[in-house]
């Protein structure tokens, strides 16, 4: 099938390598020339593991190719799949602009029958205003029909989840159109839900809302851990032994962040204050995830403060929002510095994909000081925080580098380590709910 993927950033390009990659002709299309030209030779402009491979062997082949010239990428391809961004606006609402831009684009230059398809995760409404919007402006209302099929895959691991999608959601009004991308994936195997518009919107946003909820919840349960000396690893572990409840999604720490949770649970919950409904678990969700950073933070301080009166040195482990992607966006290791930089000193982030004060939201801030290695990063270190999983962390040996420390802390917000081993070593380890231990 001929497909035309609009936009060309993280989902968009996943997408179009692995419909290439299934035997589809994809064309990526993209306003950005700059990011075109990048693509068109092979060249990633983020992280994501697998993806180069698939990228440059599509291009090789032929089955898949990046344009700037939009409106001929619409003409050449019968599905025209859109990925655009969805930002946050101020008020939590998503912003419709790149997607407005899109279809009157599309309308310009539609010439025969395509069926369009939404990608990008919007409002409960999109679809069917796309579908009026494009009414008006289309002189043939039966060149096309528009489809909702939200996108689920996680960074870090998209390629595999795009192979392999726990199911396709395909939302819309027209038969003929479900049909045509039913077989678009059918050698995906995927289990099918065929819904209208407003359902598959509200199953993108109930699914991400939902595994939010499951971090908030046992953030929550870890600080009464905490309090009572239980063990939030065996809690956890033991609550989702449950199939009902799953043992995916309980890993307490200092909160979720990302291009996805934060944005659709702010999104979720404007939605349905405009619609008139009022939302309890959704507000508690976020409101969670906000305090999960001082929560850390307050214990850290409480020890410093037993060791030490002068402005800190504080070393960062991780500054992305998980590992294996470098994407910053919402990251609580972001707010987590922000929150320590008035009473700090410096600020010493080791990242595998941060090579110089550039690629930090401190470009200028003389504190902040990105280091290549463990040891640059502990040097002077009044404390260690450990935000984000990155696995050349877990072996660091912390009998070696607590001798780079000024004070042995190290504070895990992430339950990465095991608290015994850790004080073995003779480091003060602070975490929340690892029973008597810390
Ligand atoms: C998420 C959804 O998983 C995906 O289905 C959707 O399409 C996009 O949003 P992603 O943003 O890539 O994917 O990240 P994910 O792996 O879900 O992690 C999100 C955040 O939650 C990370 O900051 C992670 O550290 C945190 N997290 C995850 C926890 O704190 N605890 C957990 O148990 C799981």
């Amino acid at each position: 099938m001929k497909v035309t993927v609009i936009g060309s950033g993280y989902v968009g390009t996943t997408t179009a390598a692995v419909l290439a990659t299934l035997g589809h002709h994809v064309i990526g299309a993209d306003v950005d020339s700059a990011k075109v030209k990048k693509l068109s030779a092979g060249i990633l402009p983020f992280v994501e593991p697998g993806l180069d491979e698939m990228l440059k062997d599509n291009i090789l082949r032929g089955t898949l190719t990046f344009s700037d010239q939009v409106e001929e990428a619409i003409q050449a391809s019968d599905i025209l799949l859109i990925a655009v961004g969805t930002p946050s606006l101020d008020n939590g609402t998503a912003d419709l602009k790149y997607l407005r831009s899109v279809a009157d684009t599309i309308a310009a230059s539609i010439n025969d029958y395509k069926v369009i398809v939404i990608k990008s995760t919007v409002p409960i409404g999109t679809n069917r205003w796309l579908s009026d919007y494009l009414g008006e402006k289309v002189a043939d209302r039966t060149l096309f029909d528009v489809i909702s099929n939200p996108e689920f895959l996680r960074e870090g691991h998209a390629v595999y989840d795009t192979l392999n999608p726990d199911r396709t959601v395909i939302g819309g009004n027209s038969q003929d159109a479900i049909t045509i991308i039913k077989k678009l994936y059918h050698q995906l195997n995927s289990k099918l839900v065929i819904c209208d518009w407003e359902t598959a919107e509200l199953i993108k946003y109930a699914s991400n809302a939902y595994l939010a909820a499951k971090i908030s919840f046992i953030n929550e349960i870890a600080q009464i851990a905490d309090k009572t000396g239980a063990d939030i690893l065996q809690i956890a572990y033991g609550v989702g032994l449950d199939p009902r409840i799953g043992t995916e999604f309980l890993q307490s720490g200092i909160g979720y962040g990302g291009s996805c949770f934060p944005k659709d649970v702010k999104a979720l919950i404007s939605t349905a204050d405009l619609i008139g409904v009022e939302t309890h678990i959704l507000k508690e969700i976020e409101s969670v995830n906000e305090s999960m950073p001082n929560v850390y933070l307050a214990k850290l301080a409480d020890s410093l403060d037993k060791v030490t009166n002068e402005p800190w040195t504080i070393s960062i482990l991780g500054l992305t929002f998980k590992p294996e992607t470098d994407d910053q966006r919402e990251s609580p290791a972001i707010k987590i510095v922000n929150k320590l930089l008035p009473a700090c000193k410096e600020i010493r982030i080791l990242d595998p994909t941060i090579q110089s004060n550039t690629k930090t939201p401190w470009p200028n801030d003389s504190k902040i000081i990105v280091c290549q290695t463990i040891e640059e990063t502990l040097v002077g270190a009044d404390a260690a925080v450990l935000c984000t999983t990155w696995d050349t962390f877990t072996s660091i040996d912390w009998n070696e580098a607590k001798a780079y420390m000024k004070n042995p802390i190290l504070l895990d917000g992430r339950n990465l380590y095991e608290p015994n081993i850790i004080k073995a070593a003779g480091i003060t380890y602070l975490a929340l709910g690892r029973g008597n231990q810390t």
